[in-house]
């Protein structure tokens, strides 16, 4: 299943379970921990009250009362001091330990607030890396929702370099190349030598790749049910954002890409953000679709994957 980083607060979201980022008595605070007990009402730290705590690096579940899912599983997060007394794997050990209690209660979705990036002063490029591999890698494994979700947009410092270099891609005035294809001169003759459809494609590309079904929709942030009706529907017409989920997920060449996205109705343009940053990715052969949502969400575009 998917992994989505959104904007907003996370105590609207609804899902099975939102992750609080805590301290150790886990009796509340300010921050997320403030929002999230503010939301809940008094019992949640009724509750809280009856865990004894929690060690750093560790999660435990309640309650949701008066918030508008299921459970909240409360974490504690590493105070950031250097970054050389192990405050990495403690925030590792955060997000899997809060993953695994989500599975073991049954939770489809998840969301996450970026933990340890506010108060405890984590750097926040590096407290989005670790959230981003750890859940990503728990995904390889698991089926379930899981949202990034960012309060403020300045607390999302993805990778600078690669932004700013995307940044000016994004400014810069360039034509987009046309498809330059040959006139059709006999309609008959065309419509009875139809080129390969967006499905036969992929199921073609899917082939070439020595790729699993599986392994291509989880690649693609796709979730199961969508991937088998474009795979069974050769009629059935994907997104834009799906399109580019799998090409990234068949690691395209950007001519490949063309003339994937022209068979499905659509086409690169310059003057497109979201086009872009997708060609920009393609071009640079960086297929991991979780790097080009990180883009897409710093410039407001639709993300890649399906709910
Ligand atoms: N929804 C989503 N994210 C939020 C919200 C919200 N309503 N409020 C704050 N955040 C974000 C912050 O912007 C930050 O990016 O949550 C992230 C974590 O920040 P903190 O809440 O300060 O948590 P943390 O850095 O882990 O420090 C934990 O702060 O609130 C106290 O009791 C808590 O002592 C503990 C410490």
């Amino acid at each position: 299943m998917p992994f989505f980083i959104v904007q907003g607060d996370i105590t609207e979201m609804q899902v099975d379970a939102i992750v609080n980022a805590a301290n150790n008595s886990l009796l509340g605070g300010g921050g997320v921990d403030g929002c999230i007990h503010r939301a809940a009402g008094p019992e949640l730290l009724k509750e809280c009250a009856s865990l004894n705590g929690c060690d750093t690096g560790d999660a435990k579940i309640t309650g949701a009362y008066r918030l508008p899912c299921k459970h909240v599983i409360h974490t504690v997060g590493p105070i950031w001091r250097d970054g050389k007394h192990g405050e990495e794997n403690l925030l590792t050990s955060c997000y899997e330990r809060s993953l695994q209690l989500a599975v073991d209660n049954n939770c489809s979705s998840v969301a996450f607030p970026l933990i340890s990036a506010g108060v405890y002063g984590y750097p926040k490029d590096q407290a989005l890396r670790v959230a981003s591999e750890t859940i990503v890698g728990f995904l390889k494994d698991h089926e379930l929702e899981i949202y990034l979700v960012i309060y403020n947009k300045s607390d999302f410092i993805p990778d600078r370099q690669r932004f700013e270099e995307l940044g000016l891609l994004l400014d810069s005035e360039m034509a987009s190349a046309a498809l330059a294809r040959a006139p059709i001169q006999q309609l008959d003759e065309a419509l009875n030598h139809l080129d390969e459809s967006f499905s036969q494609m992929l199921l073609r590309k899917i082939d070439e790749k020595g790729l699993t079904d599986v392994a291509c929709y989880k690649k693609a942030n796709l979730d199961r049910k969508l991937f088998s009706r474009i795979r069974s529907d050769a009629a059935y017409h994907p997104s834009k954002p799906t399109v580019a989920a799998l090409i990234l997920s068949l690691e395209l060449t950007l001519d490949e890409a063309k003339e994937m996205l022209a068979k499905a109705g659509f086409a690169l343009s310059r003057s497109n953000a979201f086009d872009v940053i997708i060609e920009y990715f393609i071009t640079k052969r960086i297929y991991d679709v979780y790097e080009v949502n990180k883009a897409l969400f710093c410039y407001d575009q639709r993300l890649l994957g399906s709910k």
